[in-house]
Parts: C-alpha cells; structure tokens; sequence
C-alpha cells in the first residue's frame, strides 16, 4: 500500500486539468450494457473505480477495451443478468447495473451493497421506482432480485427523506428507456451525470423529455443503437482544485469544468473571499488576502455538493472566523474531521453540522484516508500545514482522483507517494 507524503507551505504555479467526471462514467458504462452495439467512450479518467467497473461489466458477459488516452470500447454483445456479492461488495456503485440489466434482459439478480462509512446507504427508492414500472422486486438471500418481463412504463415520484437520488434516477432511467409504455419520473435527480446519462442515451436513441429537471418523462423503445460518447469534466476534481488554489495557490489555473456545473460551489468560494475568473476553458484563482468565514448546506443539485463538502471544511479550518457546514446529503460525512482535528483545526460536530472555528495555520502530522473526499480534505490540508502530513490508505483517494499526487507536484507542491514501507515505524497508525 502506498502512502502521501507532503511538505506544506509551496506555493502553486501552472495550469492543473481536471479528467471526465467519474460519477458520469460508472452509469454510463453501465449504459453501454442496454445494447448489442459496441459503444465508444471517451475522456475516461484513469480511476481504480473506473477499472472496476470494466471487470464487472466483463463478468456479466461484455467485451470491454480500454484503448489508452481515455478511450473505452465496450461491447455488450450477450448479456447475464447477474451481479455477484463478491463484486458488488467492493464498489457501491456496481448498483446502477441493476437499471441497465432490467432494460436490458427484463431481469436482474444483484447483490444489495452494504453500508458505507460516510452512512447508511440505503436503496429502497431504486426498489420503489422499479415497482411503479410493474417489476416484481424481492430481496432474498442479500441479493435483489427483479422480475421484469412483464414490465411497462409508470409515475414515479422519486424523493426520499433527503432529496432526490443520484443513482436511483439512473437506475430507473436506463431501466424505463427500454420499457414499454411511458414513464414518468418526479423529483428526479438533476446533477450533471445524470444530464450526462439522459444524453448518451439519447444519442442511443432513447426517447427522453426534460434532461435537466426534476421532471423526466420517457417513451420506451425496443432497442437502442451504439454510440461514441465524450463523458463531461468532473466538477468535483475541479471544485478541489479551485480550492487548492484558493489555498496555497497563487494564480493557480484549472481545467476542468464549466461555471454552469459549479455555480452552488463558485457562489460560496466567492462569499469566502476567494477571486475565481473563468475564460475561454480555463479558470483562474487568486486566494485572497481576507477570507470570510460562511454558512454552507449541502444539497441535492444544483445546491451545494456534498462531494466537495470536506474539502471546503479544509479552507475554512484556515478562515478567520466561525463557518458552519451541515450536510443535508450524508447527516454523518464528517470522517475527515477527527483527521483534521489532528493537524490543529478547531472543529466540532453539531448533530449534522460541523463548526468551525478558523485557525491561522494547520500543523503537518500523520493521518488517515477514510473514504474517497476526506482523503482529498486531508491532501489540502497538508499542502499548507506545517511540516509534514502523512496520509494512510491513498487507495480511497486513487478511487476518484486520478493522479492527484502528480498533477500537484507539477505546478509545485512538494507531495510524493510512497511504499509504506518507507513511513517512519513511529508514524504508522493502527491499519484496523
Ligand atoms: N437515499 C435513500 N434511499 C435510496 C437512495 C438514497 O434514502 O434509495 C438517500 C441516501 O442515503 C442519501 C441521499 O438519499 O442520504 C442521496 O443519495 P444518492 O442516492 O443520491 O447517492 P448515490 O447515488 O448513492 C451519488 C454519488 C456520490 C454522491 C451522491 C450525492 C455516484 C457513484 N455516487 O451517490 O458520490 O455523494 O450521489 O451527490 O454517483 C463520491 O463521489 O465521493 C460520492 C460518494
């Protein structure tokens, strides 16, 4: 296992570019799955999830090519509509293949996923939305298991205690756009990934009204053709980025995604103090002398994400001042707090809120990756702490970010990977 080793206090020069959006690729390979026809897919960024991804689509019987610069080939040419534990466990995410598999085959066996350390995770409403299209939905042995031969288009409404979901409008689109009938989808999910999805199937021929909105209504069709697909910058690489210039940057350019992607996040970076203009592609951050402290709820798009929520709490850790974040998305995704507490900032968690008390600096120290945000959290924190930040299991990070240990040193941070062999014995934390 590999470790991150960064020495703050560099300041950060260049142009950093962020890769396509991984929340768009892993429901879009899954995608590729409701035709016969071989599907081309590019500007996919180089992630052990993405990988992953790759394997479970070649277990359930697809072909599946990665081509070098960010080109997938995938061919779904038979299909299983299995997906077992072993696999599933693993990834999350492996849930949006249950949607493909229903449109697809008419049915699915998939095994249900198992929490996950930012909160329970459950998936009652994909199982909801695949009832309304007459699919009979049974949980038996930890796996789910749809019969769907005899489903047909319904009205859905898709919102739960906290908003809209993400991958369960995916789920229930893929599924709907090879049903009979029509269907339609309230409190539909509205980020990009999911404009992203409704668009590549689109160009596969699926018939799909209001991409976008929380209203979707689809007309079912019999089949669906191949497609060659660019999948969008991903906002949250971006967003990190940004702050990383905002933090230790100094005229900091990042390429990536567009204002119309990141306009909840740009609007508080902008409150804090932090000048960002964008221009023709590119943006360009100057950090700011004054920062204020803010108010932040994370939200279901286009409110605030929760994706960049850590990371933002690493900025205002080192923003005079007290900022308050609650997380309407994930009430318990605080894991990088007790980490960041140990670099020095005064943070405490408040029910589903985090206070926080800016500090004027941070001091470097071993710590450890939770999941795939905190680790980013922590990799900022460490670019202007003190000394020296050691972060543990970096294979949470390498989940979402692809080289980001790379991209950071080229415009002048002082951050390298290493074996863990290579950690002082005294730094090492409890692997448990
Ligand atoms: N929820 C339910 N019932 C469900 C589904 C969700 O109550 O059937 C709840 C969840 O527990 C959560 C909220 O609804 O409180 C939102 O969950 P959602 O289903 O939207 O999340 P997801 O689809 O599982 C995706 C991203 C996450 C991102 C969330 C929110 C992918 C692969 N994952 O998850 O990304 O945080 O949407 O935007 O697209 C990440 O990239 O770090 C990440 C965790």
């Amino acid at each position: 296992m590999d470790v991150i080793r960064i020495e703050g206090g560099s300041f950060l020069q260049g142009r950093i570019t962020a890769g396509g959006a991984k929340n768009s690729v892993l429901p879009i390979f899954a995608a590729c799955l409701l035709t016969e026809d071989e599907c081309v897919i590019r500007n996919v960024p180089d992630l052990s999830d993405v990988r992953y991804m790759g394997k479970i689509l070649e277990h359930v019987g697809a072909s599946v090519a990665d081509e070098g610069d960010g080109v997938w080939r995938i061919r779904a040419a038979e299909v299983r509509p299995e997906a077992p534990y072993e696999l599933v466990r693993k990834m999350r995410a492996s849930i949006c293949l249950l949607g493909a598999l229903v449109g697809r085959l008419g049915e699915a066996r998939v095994s249900m996923p198992g929490g996950c350390v930012i909160g329970p995770r459950p998936i009652d409403l994909h199982m909801k939305g695949l009832r309304k299209l007459s699919c009979q939905v049974e949980v038996e042995a930890g796996y789910l298991r749809v019969d769907g031969h005899s489903r047909r288009g319904g009205d859905v409404f898709l919102g739960g205690r906290y908003g809209s979901t993400v991958t369960g409008t995916a789920n229930l689109v893929m599924a709907a756009v090879r049903t009979p009938g029509k269907t339609r989808i309230e409190c539909a999910a509205c980020e990009p990934e999911i404009v992203d999805l409704c668009t590549l199937l689109q160009e596969m021929g699926a018939l799909i009204e209001g991409v976008g909105s929380p209203t979707l209504v689809i007309h079912g069709v019999d089949s669906l053709k191949g497609v060659d697909h660019s999948v969008i910058p991903d906002r949250i690489e971006t967003g990190t980025y940004l702050i990383a210039g905002a933090l230790a940057g100094s005229g900091l350019e990042v390429v990536g995604a567009p204002p119309s992607l990141l306009g909840a996040f740009t609007d508080k970076m902008e409150e804090v103090g932090v000048g960002l203009e964008f221009n023709q592609g590119v943006w360009t951050v100057h950090s700011a002398a004054d920062r204020n402290p803010v108010d932040l709820i994370t939200l279901p798009h286009p409110g605030f994400p929760t994706d960049l929520q850590a990371q933002m709490c690493t900025l205002l850790a080192i923003t005079p001042g007290i900022s308050v974040l609650t997380e309407r998305v994930y009430p318990n995704r605080f894991m990088h707090v007790p980490e960041l507490q140990r670099m020095g900032a005064d943070l405490a968690i408040e029910g589903a809120s985090c206070i926080v008390k800016g500090r004027k600096s941070l001091s470097g120290a071993p710590v450890m990756a939770s999941d795939l945000r905190a680790s980013a959290a922590l990799v900022l924190a460490g670019l202007v702490a003190t000394g020296e930040t050691w972060i543990q299991r970096v294979y949470h990070l390498d989940r979402g970010y692809q080289c980001m240990d790379a991209k950071l040193r080229a415009v002048g941070a002082r951050i390298e990977r290493l074996p863990d062999s290579e950690m002082p014995k005294h730094l090492l934390g409890e692997d448990n």
